[in-house]
């Protein structure tokens, strides 16, 4: 069921903000996309460029590229892009510093433009970012979320299909925790249509595909040199943003403020949730091993020292 007059605006108008326009535009997901940043022409100029792939792919609605905040007044969702970007060699929280600053007066502005919109949050360190959005906003929990399980599973996903020879589309795999080095995949729920994958791949096999996943990130990097990945990034944004514009509720993980679930509490972790119209709606609970408890409590530590980097 599609919402009339669904407005979708994009902070940030680099690789990962262009990539998730483009595929709000390819998806027909919003009536109106804003794409915002600092630097003037940039967003104008992308914004006249994804307008006209609507011939082509049967978009609908409108896209506006702009510098002025107030022409994004009322979204129903904003993604969070802005922000620097890796650069080889340079970690997650490197980037903490600079990018905590540039969050802040991002969400100052969208928090008086769209004072009722749930806010996805892609800029890293993501799970350090999305808390401070949460606390400069003062929005309610399930109206600020962060991406980064959609990604890091989507990699997962397709490292286990590669490595089975199946479809990916048919690999069913969760990651939870930080969006770093500690994040936790787990090999025991993962499955190919309703078949464990441990009883398809030898451990050995499966604890390199962990390790490729949590280093995904950084293996583009290193390709790259001068950016990090924005295809599957913008891409799991949108997801995300069309779940909540369209009230899917779709199961997707996100980093959700934790209040006791998983034994966790005050911080913004990835879990499984279902996103619909109010933002995070639940997060799904379930119980964990002893071992995986303990790598998810390695995923807070890491979160909870990044949080204490922001000073707030
Ligand atoms: C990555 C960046 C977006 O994982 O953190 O590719």
């Amino acid at each position: 069921m599609a919402i009339s007059s669904r407005k979708l605006s994009i902070v940030g108008a680099g690789a990962v903000g262009t990539s998730a326009a483009q595929w709000a535009v390819s998806k027909n997901a919003a009536d109106e996309i804003v794409l915002i940043d600092v630097i003037e022409g940039i967003p104008q100029g992308k914004a006249l460029d994804l307008s006209q792939c609507a011939p082509l792919c049967g978009f609908t609605g409108k896209v506006i590229g702009t510098n002025d905040y107030a022409d994004t007044r009322d979204s129903d969702v904003v993604i969070i892009t802005a922000g620097l970007a890796r650069k080889p060699g340079m970690s997650r929280d490197d980037l903490l510093a600079k990018n905590v600053e540039i969050i802040k007066s991002v969400t100052e502005n969208v928090c008086s433009a769209s004072p009722d919109s749930v806010i996805i949050v892609v800029t890293n360190p993501i799970d350090a970012m999305v808390y401070t959005v949460f606390k400069v906003s003062g929005f309610p929990k399930n109206r600020v979320v962060g991406m980064a399980g959609v990604l890091d599973s989507a990699r997962y996903r397709t490292f286990l299909a590669q490595a089975i020879g199946v479809a990916p589309k048919d690999v069913t795999a969760l990651v939870m925790g930080i969006h770093g080095d500690n994040m936790l995949p787990l090999t025991r729920l993962a499955s190919v249509a309703g078949v464990p994958v441990e009883k398809l791949l030898s451990k050995e096999e499966l604890d390199a595909i962990v390790k490729r996943t949590q280093q995904g990130g950084g293996e583009i990097v290193k390709h790259l040199k001068t950016g990090s990945a924005f295809s599957t990034p913008g891409l799991a944004a949108m997801e995300m943003a069309q779940s909540i514009l369209e009230d899917k509720k779709r199961v997707l993980p996100c980093a959700a403020y934790l209040e006791g679930e998983f034994g966790i509490d005050g911080v913004f972790l990835g879990v499984p949730v279902i996103l619909g119209k109010n933002g995070v709606e639940k997060i799904l609970e379930f119980p964990l091993t002893e071992q995986e408890q303990d790598a998810l409590r390695l995923s807070v530590e890491a979160v909870n020292r990044q949080v204490a980097a922001t000073g707030l």
